[in-house]
């Protein structure tokens, strides 16, 4: 016996309407460190769909038309952080980002994150970022024994006290879209001084003056000149301003 499925049954859902494609061009910012002394501008035009992101497009260059296209992506689903680019000159990650959502009747250009070194078209180096990520010391310090075989209680009030900051994925659109940290990469930037704030206000960590102590520094939060470009540009919706001028005033209050 055959089963054969041609057409929807009597009463079925409607037959779904066909999914448009439309051409779209990106010009993208190229840098090959082995050819190039300058990075230069080179056009793609594609055909994408109105479900297709900025990552599918770029994917769909490398795999059909350039294959030495460089850029970073791992999970293409918000949560890793490694694909932050500046997209028609904003901050923004590529799987997040529909090209529906983009005005498509102009190119859009995409280029790699400011202010951090430049290795290869859009990838950077992020290890100046990680270093000062490492330097606030975003881990749970406490010299306090937990109850036995219990974890650390913590009241709902409290933990919500940083619940925002928790979100970080660590993807750098906000330091690099900050014009402090273009013109002094010295700065400890944005993401750093949220992942401080996490454990800064964590009641059950004992090492907040430690942190507070290390941003208290001429590079630390007192650069910050609340433009505002970190908490357009992050893609976790953290308010990241508001965390750093939090931190502002723990250092004046000598506590969090
Ligand atoms: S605060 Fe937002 S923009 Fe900054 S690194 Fe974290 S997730 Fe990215
Ligand atoms: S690829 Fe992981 S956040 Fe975009």
């Amino acid at each position: 016996m055959s089963l054969v499925v041609d057409e929807a049954p009597a009463g079925g859902p409607a037959p779904e309407a066909p999914v448009e494609a439309f051409t779209v061009t990106l010009i993208i910012r190229r840098f090959d460190p082995d050819v190039d002394t300058e990075p230069r501008w080179q056009d793609f035009d594609v055909q994408m769909y109105a479900t297709d992101r900025i990552l599918d497009a770029l994917h769909k260059i490398k795999w059909e038309q350039d294959g030495s296209l460089t850029f970073r992506r791992s999970c293409a689903h918000g949560i890793c952080g490694s694909d932050a680019m500046r997209i028609n000159g904003r901050n923004r990650l590529a799987c997040k980002t529909l090209i529906k959502d983009l005005d498509i009747s102009k190119p859009i250009y995409v280029e790699a994150i400011k202010g951090l070194p430049l290795e290869k078209d859009l990838i950077v180096d992020m290890e100046p970022f990680f270093a000062s990520y490492r330097e606030v010391q975003p881990f749970l310090q406490s010299a306090t024994e937990p109850p036995k075989d219990k974890e650390r209680i913590q009241s709902v009030a409290d933990r919500a006290r940083f619940d925002d900051t928790t979100k970080c994925i660590l993807c750098a659109a906000c330091t690099s879209s900050c014009p402090v940290f273009w013109t002094d990469g010295q700065y400890f930037g944005p993401a750093a001084i949220v992942n401080a704030h996490r454990f800064i206000f964590d009641s059950r960590d004992e090492a907040a003056s430690t942190r507070l102590d290390i941003l208290n520094d001429k590079e630390g939060v007192w650069r910050c000149r609340t433009t505002f470009n970190c908490t357009d540009a992050c893609p976790r919706g953290i308010q990241v301003t508001q965390a750093i001028a939090e931190v502002k005033q723990a250092i004046m209050r000598g506590k969090p």
